[in-house]
């Protein structure tokens, strides 16, 4: 049986997506929140056993407050309104990122949604937000540099089982990373996870993002050879 899929969504072009219409950019927002909810609710069913998406960078501080303080309320609605739904459907969602900076209703909201759907096995939903992988990166080597003194030198290993929390330690590498909004680049996300996933680039606006979009992006994947670096096994025999 062919185990189950990691994949990471970077959910770009809200924004644009609203100017184009005339209108906030907070709508672009609240549309992309309704595309989420469609994606995870086609995940299980497509063979997604993992799935973490991009809601807010820790570089995106730097956008106007109001437009912050529409996507931390966005968050908190999102959290609120979603946990019975996400708990009937078997869905665990938990949270990666910082927590210490983001509004007290939000991070109980988070707590809420990650006791209540803690034995929610069918897909696991993991909202990064207030994240920067380079910041996860720093993180962990200072975890590293403190068990070097002790005696452990650094690996990839270690660092693997640093770079994130206990709790989200099995989730495990990245196998495709999609990024909707036509722009191309990582912008910090999930770069320590995705040393090997297949990367996607699609133009389509994430609020327009619909599980067909879905459906074809791993249609694409399963045709991608992965490989890790290593050869095939035919080619590794003829070569042999
Ligand atoms: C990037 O688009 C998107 C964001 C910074 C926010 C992502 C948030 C959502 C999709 C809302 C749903 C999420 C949850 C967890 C409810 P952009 O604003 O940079 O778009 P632009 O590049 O067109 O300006």
């Amino acid at each position: 049986m062919q185990s189950l899929l990691h994949t990471a969504i970077i959910m770009d072009g809200n924004g644009r997506w609203a100017e184009a219409r005339g209108w906030p950019r907070a709508r672009g927002h609240a549309a992309g929140a309704e595309a989420l909810r469609t994606i995870v609710e086609a995940a299980p069913g497509l063979g997604i056993g993992t799935l973490t998406v991009y809601a807010f960078s820790s570089d995106n501080w730097q956008r106007p407050p109001g437009e912050v303080q529409a996507l931390m309320e966005l968050f908190a609605a999102y959290l609120e309104s979603e946990r019975e739904p996400l708990r009937r459907a078997g869905v665990r969602c938990t949270a990666i990122g910082r927590r210490d900076r983001l509004p007290q209703s939000l991070v109980t909201a988070l707590e809420r949604m990650e006791v209540v759907t803690r034995a929610c096995t069918k897909l696991w939903l993991r909202l990064a937000i207030d994240y920067s992988a380079r910041g996860e990166i720093a993180r962990a080597s200072a975890a590293a540099a403190t068990r070097w003194t002790a005696g452990l030198p650094p690996s990839v290993e270690l660092m693997q089982r640093l770079t994130a929390s206990a709790l989200e330690r099995e989730a495990g590498p990245v196998d495709l990373l999609i990024r909707t909004g036509g722009e191309r680049r990582l912008s910090d996300f999930v770069l320590w996870e995705a040393a090997y996933a297949e990367l996607l680039f699609l133009r389509v606006a994430w609020p327009d993002f619909r599980p067909a979009h879905l459906r074809r992006a791993l249609r694409v994947f399963a045709r991608r050879q992965r490989r890790f670096g290593a050869l095939l096994p035919a080619a590794a025999g003829a070569s042999a």
